[in-house]
């Protein structure tokens, strides 16, 4: 099969699915606590545009892919911590959001101590994910371990970004990177990592798609339903969230995703499928708001 066939979006589902199929094989058995096995599935299964794994396996695609297994152990690592993160996001100590994914969030469709701990568990079995993947590389397997944690905990992670909400001066970039792009530079580096290149190189791309995901985002939650989106909208104005439609306005927010995604083609770095991972980049910017793409068009370049 050519690096395009692979490349495929339906390929890259199918070797995501199974990948964390296998991951979470290691932790729901006949043995485990059944209600919370199947708040853990809930939580993963059906998931949703999972574009973080599909950035990783096309930047490792493009940088040669040569020890697959690495990879693939990689894209589910990465999955399963956003998963815990948007189960945690959604707890009443948090957003207190009651869907997610177009069903009950977790804690409403089983518990809170069940919805904590399904993000804890998913946490650990991130990490025990790309421990196990050490039988077929142990360096970039504990370079992955360090990437990853770097980019969920403190001082620059998913935590850090959760943190500055309860900071009274919040700053609006440091906390879209915090809270949302560190994951996209993870999925960036991490693709580099596994396919045994080094990340350094690929972290700003990973920046910019994770800056453009997060005011897409924010665009979507001031201007989409949520039948639409599949999650409450309208939450940062009513907690107060600093955003990118509260600080720029519909318009401005707008054009400051496209000059964002305009400018995210010009960090990918040489690499053997560089033009590849631009066409792939392209199409997943263009689903982030698949409905504003003619207010995009307006908009001088
Ligand atoms: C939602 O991420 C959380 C944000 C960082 C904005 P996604 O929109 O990628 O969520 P799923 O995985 O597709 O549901
Ligand atoms: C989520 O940010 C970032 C996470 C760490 C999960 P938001 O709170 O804006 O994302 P949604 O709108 O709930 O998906
Ligand atoms: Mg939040
Ligand atoms: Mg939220």
């Amino acid at each position: 099969m050519s690096v395009a066939q692979l490349n495929s979006r339906p390929n890259l589902m199918t070797r995501i699915e199974k990948a964390i199929d296998r991951s979470l094989s290691k932790a729901v058995s006949l043995e485990s606590p059944s209600k919370l096995a199947a708040a853990i599935m809930y939580a993963t299964k059906p998931g949703g545009a999972r574009v973080r794994p599909t950035i990783l396996l096309s930047v490792a695609l493009a940088c040669g892919d040569d020890k697959p297994p690495i990879t693939d152990a990689a894209a589910a690592a990465l999955e399963l911590m956003h998963c815990a993160s948007l189960v945690h996001d959604d707890l009443p100590c948090f957003d207190d959001a009651s869907m997610r994914r177009g069903k009950a969030a977790v804690h409403i469709e089983f518990s809170e101590p069940l919805a904590v701990l399904t993000g804890d568990s998913l946490i650990m079995l991130a990490f025990e994910t790309l421990a196990h993947s050490s039988s077929t590389d142990p360096v970039r397997s504990a370079k992955l371990v360090l990437a990853l944690a770097q980019m969920s905990g403190m001082p620059n992670g998913i935590c850090a970004g959760q943190g500055w909400e309860s900071e009274e001066d919040i700053d609006l970039a440091a906390y879209h990177r915090s809270k949302t792009g560190s994951l996209f530079i993870a999925a960036s580096q991490m693709g580099a990592i596994a396919s045994g290149h080094d990340p350094e190189p690929w972290f700003e791309l990973g920046n910019r798609i994770g800056e453009a995901f997060q005011v897409a985002d924010d665009l979507r939650d001031a201007l989409m339903d949520s039948s639409t989106t599949g999650k409450p909208s309208g939450q940062d104005a009513r907690k107060g969230r600093p955003n990118a439609v509260a600080e720029l306005g519909e318009v401005g927010a707008t054009k400051r995703l496209k000059d964002i995604l305009g400018s995210a083609k010009e960090c990918i770095p040489p690499c053997p499928g560089q033009a590849m991972i631009a066409k792939v980049m392209a199409a997943e910017a263009s689903r982030f708001v698949p409905h504003y793409s003619k207010l995009m068009d307006t908009l001088p370049d």
